[in-house]
């Protein structure tokens, strides 16, 4: 089940060109999308389906502004109304494509897959993009056989990263040892934590003398259906107070990250992580990046055989730990979301 009224991430902007064949096809929440840009370059997104014999549009050709079926040839404008069907000049008022609202923000393109009189642009989460001038932000995207909910509750722990990732983002015992500060909000949850005196990241000890110690200070923001935004610093260990900014500052980066599920068996995850210009170095944003590839590969391994366990045995009785609290969290916004639309579908057919 999907939450139908949100925007979800169909990628980053440099995947839509305007060249001849540039048609994108992406599959969220269940529904095909097809998009491609306008000639001024505004993106159009519609269902992936023709409304005459459900051929896949993706199929069909770009002319101009419209979309042509290629099976039977019918014609559609950016709106989704067909502007022509061959061989005969009446064209009926139903004679259209489903059309989702569609917006670019922070190198993001976001679909909307709900009521369009409801798409508030608003509702789009803040994130840093690579086009953001203070940073250097680099971005990566990829495919992981698993349901989001897995990813959702993986992203609101992050006490796993003692372990999967203990090579890369991760690998001290500190991190299982903090209290998260949790902040509910509309859509989500922000999160806030120190880790004190902990060594480097595994991907980054290298840099630093074997016994150098610092501080790292968590700020998260994960909205449904699933944005997660990190804004990670790193402090001389022992300098940083609980205000802001203060201390001896390393380096400081933001990770923005979108999670989009295909359906109930699989996700296309869309992130990025990179430093502010004023602390990065040479090399060091490319390594960031680096890390966090390797890291959700190590996730995927995870995410993608607990999947297949969880379909092997869906009535498994399953035990709670303390550290299931943020994941419990963020799990009940989704489901409240997810009531909350199931309740307005009932009182809208009655
Ligand atoms: S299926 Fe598209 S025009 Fe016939
Ligand atoms: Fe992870």
């Amino acid at each position: 089940m999907f939450v139908k009224n949100a925007w979800y991430c169909a990628g980053w902007d440099y995947e839509f060109t305007q060249s001849k064949d540039s048609l994108v096809t992406r599959k969220i929440a269940n529904e095909r999308v097809v998009l491609y840009r306008r000639l001024d370059g505004v993106l159009v997104a519609f269902e992936d389906r023709c409304p005459h014999r459900q051929a896949a549009l993706s199929l069909g050709r770009k002319e101009g502004d419209s979309l042509r079926c290629m099976y039977h040839g019918m014609r559609f404008g950016p709106d989704g109304t067909c502007n022509e069907i061959p061989g005969q000049s009446r064209i009926p008022d139903r004679a259209c494509v489903r059309a989702f609202p569609v917006i670019e923000k922070d190198n993001w393109v976001w679909v909307w897959m709900g009521d369009p009189v409801k798409a508030d642009p608003a509702l789009i989460p803040f994130a840093v993009g690579p086009s953001e001038p203070e940073w250097n932000i680099k971005t990566s995207k990829m495919h992981v056989k698993t349901n989001y909910r897995n990813e959702i509750a993986n992203l609101s722990d992050l006490s796993h990263i003692t372990w999967i990732h203990e090579n890369t983002v991760g690998g001290s015992r500190k991190y299982t040892e903090v209290s998260p500060e949790f902040e509910l909000i509309p859509r989500g949850m922000k999160t806030r934590y120190w880790v004190r005196s902990c060594a480097a990241p595994g991907a980054a000890r290298h840099l630093f003398a074997p016994d150098a110690l610092f501080d790292i200070h968590f700020d998260i923001c994960h909205t449904i259906p699933c944005t997660w935004i990190l804004h990670y610093r790193l402090f001389t260990a022992g300098t940083a107070t609980e205000g802001e900014s203060n201390g001896q500052l390393i380096l400081d980066t933001w990770s923005s990250q979108a999670v989009t599920p295909r359906d109930e068996d699989s996700v296309d995850y869309y992130f990025s992580w990179g430093a502010s210009r004023a602390t990065d170095f040479p090399g060091g944003s490319d390594m960031l990046k680096e890390a966090v590839v390797i890291a959700f590969q190590e996730d995927a391994v995870q995410l993608e055989a607990q999947h297949i366990r969880q379909k092997e045995k869906p009535d498994f009785q399953q035990i709670d730990i303390p550290l299931d609290a943020g994941p419990g969290k963020m799990l009940w916004v989704l489901d409240r979301l997810l009531r909350q639309e199931a309740t307005e579908q009932i009182s809208l057919s009655q």
